[in-house]
């Protein structure tokens, strides 16, 4: 009987040691009740009283020897499950990631932005108009009489005889001056529409800044200075500004300006066409019918505005020869910018 236990105890162990999966099978193998260790163990009552406690205590320590065997054996394999489980798992920290494309805003956005913070540097304000405007806003206050042409539907998309999407930024100013009294200083950017058929220098929907400055002792010098600043700080330290004489129905006396070309520096070349100059915006002094029509009295206060198209920056500032390009928002023309 000691032999018998004895191969018990080796067979169990040896299978145990070899066990790769049910663990369970094995203990009911040889220590449940119709076990093999159970088997010996019915035996015993043959056995001679001297003989039983010895076998007894023999059968009691192959058992402990197995159970802690079963212990052990499923310790190990939990942890050999758990080590390929997180092998399985493994992540690799350093393989290169998938880098997210990223967006930016659009070159006139961009253009916007920096134009409103060089005009907030000096002090200027940045108001809204609406889109949708009253003929009496974008013509009539402005001192544009009803002959103009640029009243003509050629000219202007009219939603009804009074109301209009508006040709400029301009009716701004006027909505200003009705609200608010002098000291004024304000920008206004925003979207301005034309009658124009799309090509490379037009399109029926662009991009204004409208400027105002109004309050006593205001003249043509502050409008040269703040344009100058304006200039120097958009194209470079170095610019210098020129002014035309031309007309606007609402400024007087009006101008045009000019900077120096900044490809060039003033010299001439393919870019302003041989001029050293480059044509960015209409400006003046506001027409003292203008102030008068917002109860503002031009004896008292006199002002200045200017426009700007911000389509027209960009385009300068980039080298880009076709407006169009800034809206069929092909990516990759936009990310270059
Ligand atoms: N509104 C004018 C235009 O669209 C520009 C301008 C604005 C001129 C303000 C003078 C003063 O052409």
């Amino acid at each position: 009987m000691k032999e018998k236990l004895k191969n018990i105890k080796e067979q169990a162990l040896a299978a145990l040691s070899a066990a790769d999966a049910d663990i369970e099978a094995l203990r009911i193998k040889y220590l449940g009740k119709k076990g093999e260790l159970t088997a010996v163990l019915r035996g015993m009552g043959a056995l001679s009283a001297e003989e039983r406690p010895v076998i007894g205590q023999l059968a009691n320590d192959v058992r402990a020897a197995i159970e802690e065997k079963i212990t052990n054996r499923a310790a190990e394999l939990k942890a050999a499950a758990q080590d390929m489980k997180l092998a399985a798992e493994k992540v690799d920290v350093t393989v290169p990631g998938k880098e997210p494309r990223r967006g930016h805003l659009h070159p006139l956005t961009k253009a916007q932005r920096e134009l409103e913070d060089i005009f907030i540097g000096m002090g200027f304000e940045i108001v809204e108009g609406p889109e949708v405007e009253l003929d009496y806003y974008n013509f009539q206050a402005l001192n544009i009489p009803p002959e103009h042409p640029a009243r003509d539907t050629q000219d202007t998309f009219y939603i009804t005889d009074n109301i209009l999407l508006r040709s400029q930024t301009s009716p701004v100013q006027v909505r200003t001056m009705e609200k608010k009294h002098p000291p004024i200083r304000i920008i206004s950017p925003g979207r301005v529409y034309r009658s124009d058929a799309v090509d490379a220098t037009h399109s029926p929907l662009f991009h204004q800044l409208e400027g105002l400055v109004v309050d006593k002792n205001i003249t043509m010098g502050d409008l040269k200075g703040t344009l100058e600043l304006f200039a120097k700080r958009m194209f470079g330290e170095d610019t210098k500004i020129r002014f035309r004489p031309h007309h606007f129905p609402f400024t007087e006396p009006s101008a045009e300006v000019d900077v120096s070309c900044f490809k060039c520096g003033g010299k001439g070349c393919r870019f302003c066409k041989g001029e050293g100059w480059i044509e960015i915006l209409g400006a003046g002094m506001v027409h003292p019918n203008v102030l008068r029509g917002c109860d503002i009295d031009p004896e008292v206060y006199s002002g200045f505005a200017f426009g700007l198209g911000i389509e027209r920056i960009v385009l300068l500032k980039h080298h880009i020869d076709d407006m169009r390009l800034l809206y069929e928002n092909d990516v990759r023309f936009i990310k270059q910018f």
